[in-house]
């Protein structure tokens, strides 16, 4: 007989009177005085072993067995007694009569109960191996799983072809920091981990793949949130000779896919698309959360002449912006909740959150109740109305400042009270998925700081057609053939068509000011591939991690990745990132800094 007949959580009645063997681990053990009950856990779930006092040797061995033990059990499927019988498990209805129990490994006793539900994540991430056995974290993997191999179908099938590139590469400018890795035969030199693939998949255009898909990881040494993991994995496409429309159609199909196989889950038969100015507009964010049933007002134009100089002088503001918030409903909300928001928005950079309840519209100013109406004359209060579209009982916010601060504020305040009790209670809320394409996003943004213009997307993105010229001229006036997928406020994955002539790339390197000679020692390689008739393309990339977070609903990507590092960076399982010893780093020709080793917090 083989070691094991059935899984635990699969055995069922089909099995009744059969003689199974099971292998798994000790999920709980009931002694029930005379009869000893053990939960046997594997990855399909439970089944229940009865060890009867009959027995003698199995009762002994069922009486030493802790939680955590890797047994084998042998013994007879029966029907369990009328009444005890457990709907919530695919075992329930049957049990095992144990005849030969065999301890395949003891264990010593877990840190805690795996079905303790308020772990910290510290201790999840330090027993990673016992978090890792948990039925959610068990269920997240699979999921994971079952979504790259739908996504791998879906593309075999339309000829996407799976290319490996380097991991050991040069610096690609996606944003963030680099991982360095010292090269020890090249004395002084390092190679860069990617940051994704984005360049050697252009370079398998120009060679003719056509369509190349890679499910790979990006490491990216940037601040880390719940969204973000300094190594993550991206589906990671391109395409040559599509266009944007083309390309858009054929990876929504695949997202609808994914969630109609995994989660038989139909997501709208076509995703709404919205520019990336309309999104700022309404919702002062570039993957707005379209659950919620807010939006801005631009108020802007209305401002400029009234006696509230924070308004009046946003209003005014090279950059600066005035919007409103309305809240349908938000007349009945406490002072106390207010201050609460006035507080949240300052986290934004927000200096205040000046508002208005609206009592009593017919009644113009008398109607309206705020500290701040006496210092706006009767035009300004009467646009505020009818442009926000206010009814008696709302609430309207308002933002004022640069409109970076207004956007980031105002957006998250959008997001807290539609996500708010009130905002369910009020239908602010819509529990549903909403997938939104942002397009048109604009090719550059500037930074006060250096002074200088920075990629939106990355500078391989190409201008819409017609907006070549303003890359000399008007740098912040040109739009990019750039888009991103939104789910939910989160952004899932963005591309754009690719810049596929030598010429137009310099002039995109001009304009972030990299001079000639650095884009050649930067870029040469690309520059060189794009003068052998490289064809038009484009493509995007998905992170992976996001939507498997999404799909099962966690909390934090970390929920989906099997070993993933904390919010400082580091592992927690293997105590990674750690020293090395001096000989390793003699080989590779460095001398540490610091001769204190950094404590670590
Ligand atoms: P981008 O930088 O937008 O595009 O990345 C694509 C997608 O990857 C995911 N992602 C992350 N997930 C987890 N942790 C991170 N630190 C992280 N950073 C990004 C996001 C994002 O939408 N080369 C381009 C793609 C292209 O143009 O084809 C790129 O990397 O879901
Ligand atoms: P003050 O005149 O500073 O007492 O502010 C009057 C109201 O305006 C208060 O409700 C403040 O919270 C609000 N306020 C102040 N600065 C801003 C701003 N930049 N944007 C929106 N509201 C503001």
């Amino acid at each position: 007989m083989s070691m094991r007949t059935h899984y635990c959580g699969q055995t069922t009645e089909a099995a009744l009177d059969q003689t199974v063997s099971l292998c798994g681990w000790v999920h709980r053990r009931r002694d029930h005085g005379g009869v000893i009950f053990i939960d046997l856990r594997d990855r399909e779930g439970l089944v229940q072993i009865v060890c009867a006092p009959e027995q003698a040797d199995v009762f002994a061995a069922a009486e030493s067995v802790r939680n955590e033990f890797c047994l084998r059990v042998t013994g007879v499927v029966r029907s369990r007694p009328e009444g005890t019988i457990n709907n919530n498990l695919k075992s329930g209805k049957i049990e095992v009569l144990c005849q030969v129990l065999e301890v395949l490994n003891p264990s010593v006793t877990p840190p805690f109960q795996l079905d303790d539900d308020n772990l910290s994540e510290t201790t999840r991430l330090t027993h990673r191996v016992l978090d890792l056995r948990r039925p959610q974290m068990q269920n997240n993997l699979r999921l994971r799983h079952k979504v790259t191999m739908e996504v791998r179908r879906y593309l075999d099938d339309l000829g996407f072809i799976d290319v490996e590139t380097p991991m050991l590469t040069k610096s690609t400018p996606e944003g963030a920091r680099d991982y360095l890795v010292p090269s020890r035969v090249n004395a002084g030199e390092f190679f860069a981990l990617p940051q994704s693939p984005q360049l050697f998949k252009q370079l398998l255009m120009v060679a003719n793949f056509d369509r190349y898909y890679q499910i790979t990881k990006c490491f990216r040494d940037e601040d880390l949130r719940a969204d973000r993991q300094p190594e993550f994995t991206q589906i990671d496409c391109e395409t040559s000779f599509l266009s944007e429309q083309e390309i858009r159609d054929l990876f929504e199909n695949m997202i609808r896919l994914i969630f109609n196989k995994c989660l038989s889950v139909d997501l709208d038969a076509k995703f709404p698309v919205m520019q990336y100015s309309e999104a700022m507009a309404l919702y002062g964010s570039d993957k707005p959360d379209m659950r919620v049933k807010l939006a801005f007002t631009e108020l802007t134009h209305v401002m400029k002449d009234v006696d509230f100089k924070v308004f009046a002088g946003a209003a005014n503001m090279v950059g600066g912006r005035v919007v409103g918030l309305r809240i349908p409903g938000g007349g009945a909300m406490p002072r106390s909740e207010i201050d609460a928001y006035t507080q949240f928005v300052g986290i934004y950079g927000a200096k205040g959150l000046a508002y208005i309840k609206v009592n009593d519209k017919a009644a113009g100013r008398e109607g309206l109740q705020s500290p701040i109406v006496k210092n706006i004359h009767d035009a300004a209060l009467a646009q505020i109305v009818e442009l926000t579209g206010a009814e008696n009982g709302d609430l309207i916010f308002f933002g004022a400042d640069k409109a970076k601060v207004v956007n980031d504020a105002i957006g998250a305040l959008r997001i807290k009270i539609g996500h708010s009790e009130f905002g369910k209670a009020n239908g602010l809320f819509e529990d549903v998925w909403k997938p939104l394409w942002v397009i048109d996003f604009p090719m550059f943004e500037y930074d006060e700081e250096s002074a200088r213009w920075f990629a939106c997307h990355h500078p391989f993105t190409a201008p819409k057609d017609g907006h070549e010229d303003l890359l000399e001229t008007d740098p912040g006036a040109c739009v990019a053939k750039a888009y991103d997928l939104v789910l939910n406020g989160w952004e899932m994955g963005g591309g754009s068509i690719r810049i596929h002539r030598a010429d137009v790339q310099s002039k995109v390197f001009r304009a972030l000011n990299i001079g000639a000679e650095e884009a050649q020692l930067k870029f040469g390689f690309l520059l060189d591939a794009l003068q052998y008739g490289a064809p038009p393309h484009g493509g995007l990339a998905f992170g992976l991690d996001r939507i498997v977070t999404m799909m099962a609903g966690a909390e934090s990507i970390r929920d989906v990745i099997a070993f993933p590092k904390t919010q400082r960076a580091q592992c927690l399982l293997t105590q990674a990132p750690s020293a090395v010893d001096e000989k390793q780093l003699r080989e590779l020709h460095i001398r540490l800094r610091a001769t204190e080793p950094v404590v670590k917090a």
